[in-house]
């Protein structure tokens, strides 16, 4: 018997959970910040309710439909060379995982430091990532903790932990915001924030938008197709998909709150980048009163908003091999997350000791990066919402209404998503990221 979520919001939040990560707390803020604000954040809301929503909506189906992880929900559902979509996903996990538990790493390496109280100091961010032993130690123990949850199973691993952990994301992500919007200056953040400047648009602007809407929701690896096995056929699918979408999109707009405001209240600058976060914050928190403990606090709930994202992308390869080789979960996982620990060291060390080696001209974790995020996930992405749009298109639809049975009167505006726009639109990120 198929493992099955053990409450009817288990998918909700553990989706949720694998949508809501470094993504939208370091990546957005920052990208944001580079890309002229609130007309940014506009785009990309639009991009996530329509377009993201549909993806997501497709994977959830595909999984539900078939319950099967991502490589044998293609094949039953059609066959032919179709689970090869399925197999980039599972390939795409040993990309990404690496890198993100480095990342991982890092913001548990920062707690440490906000606790010693270093991590302000001018340097300490280029000196901590380039110290090798220490992020490799800081990457084992963040995947030693993904690996925990992950072998513990569906219910008693996936389910309950981020059930905790993403109240306590949401608790300590509120509590920062009140913090830092009662900080003298902070309207100056928040201007920044919700005054739109569409002379800023561009080309690059949608783009990015749009690769960042697709990582944030966790699309085109299968992560959405595996979860959805998990859920029984009872209800439609469609709120489902909406609450994930709201909850993913309301932590990005909550941590560009905490953090934009914040850099602003102390007039630092918000086009800093992948540093923002990790150099800027530390900052910010050192100048402000009982700064040190939301120090610590901001870096944990980094933690844990990474954490519950690393473990949907071990469950898609622990689950492909038990579905396919009838493997057992217990030396599944721990054997996939070693591989994948292994994978990681050249990543943690592409600041340091490896600075050096390159291939195409970038490093190690840059290159895991480009490849997940330009070449995988789109691939995948294309693979699965044309898929459903035209292959499957007649089993898939009847998923939406689920044992309601019926189909609902959007469906067909659905179908014109997955059959032609997101298809062309990921074409199109594919084209720029590699042409770029
Ligand atoms: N969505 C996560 C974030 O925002 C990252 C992530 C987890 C992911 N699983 C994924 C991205 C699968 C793409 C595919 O940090």
């Amino acid at each position: 018997m198929r493992a099955h979520w053990r409450t009817r919001t288990g998918f909700i939040i553990a989706a949720a959970g694998s949508a809501v990560g470094l993504g939208n707390i370091w990546r957005f803020p920052y990208m944001a910040g580079e890309n002229g604000g609130a007309a940014f954040i506009l785009i990309y809301l639009a991009l996530i309710f329509t377009l993201g929503f549909s993806v997501l909506m497709a994977e959830q189906a595909m999984g539900r439909a078939s319950q099967h992880s991502p490589v044998r929900a293609f094949r039953s559902l059609k066959g032919g060379f179709w689970p090869v979509f399925g197999m980039i996903g599972v390939l795409t996990a040993f990309v990404i995982l690496p890198f993100y538990s480095v990342v991982g790493g890092w913001t548990l390496g920062y707690i440490w430091k906000s606790i010693e109280g270093v991590a302000r100091e001018k340097g300490a961010f280029g000196a901590f990532i380039s110290d090798g032993g220490l992020t490799i130690l800081f990457h084992a123990i963040f995947m030693a903790m993904t690996i925990w949850i992950v072998h513990s199973g569906v219910r008693n691993g996936i389910e309950k932990w981020t059930r905790v952990l993403l109240t306590l994301l949401l608790v300590l992500l509120i509590l920062l915001a009140i913090r830092v919007l009662l900080l003298p200056g902070a309207e100056k953040g928040i201007e920044f924030f919700f005054s739109p400047d569409f002379s800023k648009v561009t080309e690059d602007t949608i783009h990015a938008a749009l690769s960042q809407a697709f990582f944030s929701l966790s699309l085109g690896m299968g992560v959405m197709i595996t979860y959805g096995s998990y859920m029984s056929r009872e209800k439609p699918l469609a709120g489902d998909a909406a609450s994930v979408v709201g909850l993913d999109s309301m932590v990005a707009i909550l941590a560009g709150l905490v953090i934009l405001p914040a850099v602003f209240a102390f007039g630092l600058d918000p086009k800093a980048g992948p540093s923002l976060t990790f150099i800027t914050l530390p900052e910010v928190f050192a100048q402000m009163p009982g700064g040190k403990i939301f120090g610590v606090l901001f870096f944990l709930m980094l933690t844990v908003a990474a954490l519950t994202s690393s473990i949907s992308l071990l469950e898609v390869v622990t689950a492909h091999l038990e579905d396919e080789y009838q493997l057992s979960r217990v030396p599944t996982s721990i054997g996939a997350g070693l591989l994948m620990f292994l994978l990681g060291i050249p990543c943690a060390l592409s600041f340091g000791a490896m600075s050096d080696v390159t291939l195409f001209g970038m490093t190690f974790f840059d290159l895991m990066d480009y490849l997940s995020g330009k070449i995988l996930l789109p691939l995948g992405a294309m693979g699965i919402t044309f898929f459903v749009g035209w292959v499957a298109w007649s089993r898939v639809v009847q998923e939406l209404n689920g044992e309601q049975g019926g189909i609902p009167g959007w469906a067909s505006l659905w179908r014109l998503m997955c059959a032609v726009i997101a298809p062309l639109l990921i074409l199109w990120i594919m084209f720029e990221g590699i042409a770029g």
